[in-house]
């Protein structure tokens, strides 16, 4: 009697541990316990087990009906636990209202629109931080130590030689430090003036650098690289001028005007009544800036250029307001789905 008792408690555990629905539980529940069940049946034959042995089978067979009773319970909690998860409330599910796809910011689009065309003209591509040294963002890049442009108004300090870089400028002796010419990269990225905000004016925006170093680099070929560009970008026949300017980096420096979209040179609200719209400032590497980088003096030539990309982005879109761009209100930002 003692084996069978053990036997089918061992078989029984077995077989509650297998169910998983409420049903089969059930069904298990009346095979042990109910009027036909098996131990009702072992209960049955204790009438013919020797007097001896009976009470010993009798408190065997209670442990077993306890037992039995106490696994069918328990396996009834996990599957009502179980069921709650599939019809109440589970926040991991996921919703039933439709789910957006993103897109590329226009900034981005516009970014990459532009790399494409210098990646056509040969040039690769470049990265630097925007948290720079004082030393990259100006010293390299012969600004003079009192320069206006480091002064604390322009630049945000973090510390008395880190700084939030005001330009894309700082690349080009990072690139020159690695590379030996011939080279040619653009490098954009985000760069930080302390602007108070306005449609046209924040504190960080984007530029695009472009840098090209070789024997017998001239000013032609910044020129036809500069109206490559335009036409590839805007389209052809816009007229360019080259206006003298300064830079410290730069040697002569220029800045770069090309006719304005909007009214083809005539004269406009956008251009300000000029018919010019001023593009990029660019120049002829100044050769204490290719002493900084290490290269050996009247060894190569090179132009560099730089120019804003959120302006282009917003003569691209019709965006009259700077502020836009880095508002990130879908209100905004779902009208350029599907650009890229
Ligand atoms: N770094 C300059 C600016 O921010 C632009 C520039 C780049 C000019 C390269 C000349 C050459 O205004």
């Amino acid at each position: 009697m003692l084996e069978a008792i053990d036997a089918l408690r061992a078989d029984a555990l077995t077989r509650i541990a297998a169910v998983d629905t409420a049903d089969q539980l059930e069904a298990v529940r009346v095979g042990l316990l109910g009027r036909k069940g098996e131990v009702t049946g072992l209960l049955r034959g204790l009438k013919d087990v020797d007097a001896e042995a009976r009470p010993a089978a009798g408190s065997a067979l209670n442990r077993l009906k306890q037992d039995l009773t106490a696994a069918l319970d328990g396996r009834e909690n996990d599957l009502r636990g179980a069921a709650q998860v599939v019809t109440g409330l589970d926040l991991t599910l996921p919703g039933t209202a439709p789910v957006g796809l993103g897109s590329a910011h226009p900034l981005h689009t516009v970014l990459e629109e532009i790399c494409d065309i210098f990646y056509g003209m040969g040039f690769d591509r470049g990265d630097g931080p925007e948290v720079e040294l004082d030393y990259y963002n100006f010293t390299a890049l012969n600004f003079p130590d009192d320069h206006p442009a480091r002064d604390i108004q322009d630049t945000f300090f973090l510390s008395e030689d880190t700084l939030l870089r005001t330009q894309t400028s700082p690349v080009q002796v990072r690139l020159m430090e690695q590379l030996q010419p011939p080279l040619s990269y653009v490098f954009p990225g985000r760069v930080y003036r302390n602007e108070n905000a306005d449609a046209s004016h924040s504190s960080e925006f984007f530029q695009i650098e472009g840098l090209c170093v070789d024997k017998d680099i001239s000013l032609v070929d910044l020129r036809q690289t500069v109206e490559s560009f335009i036409e590839r970008f805007f389209g052809p026949g816009f007229a360019t001028r080259f206006r003298p300017h300064f830079f410290p980096f730069t040697e002569p420096s220029v800045e770069v005007d090309m006719e304005c979209m909007k009214c083809g040179g005539r004269g406009c609200g956008v251009c300000g009544q000029t018919g010019w719209m001023e593009i990029m400032g660019a120049g002829m590497v100044h050769p204490n800036v290719f002493k900084a980088a290490g290269y050996p003096e009247d060894a190569y030539t090179g132009f560099a250029f730089g120019m804003g990309i959120d302006r282009i982005a917003m003569r691209k879109y019709g965006i009259n307001d700077i502020r836009l761009l880095y508002e990130n209100d879908l209100r905004f930002l779902n009208q350029f789905r599907g650009v890229l």
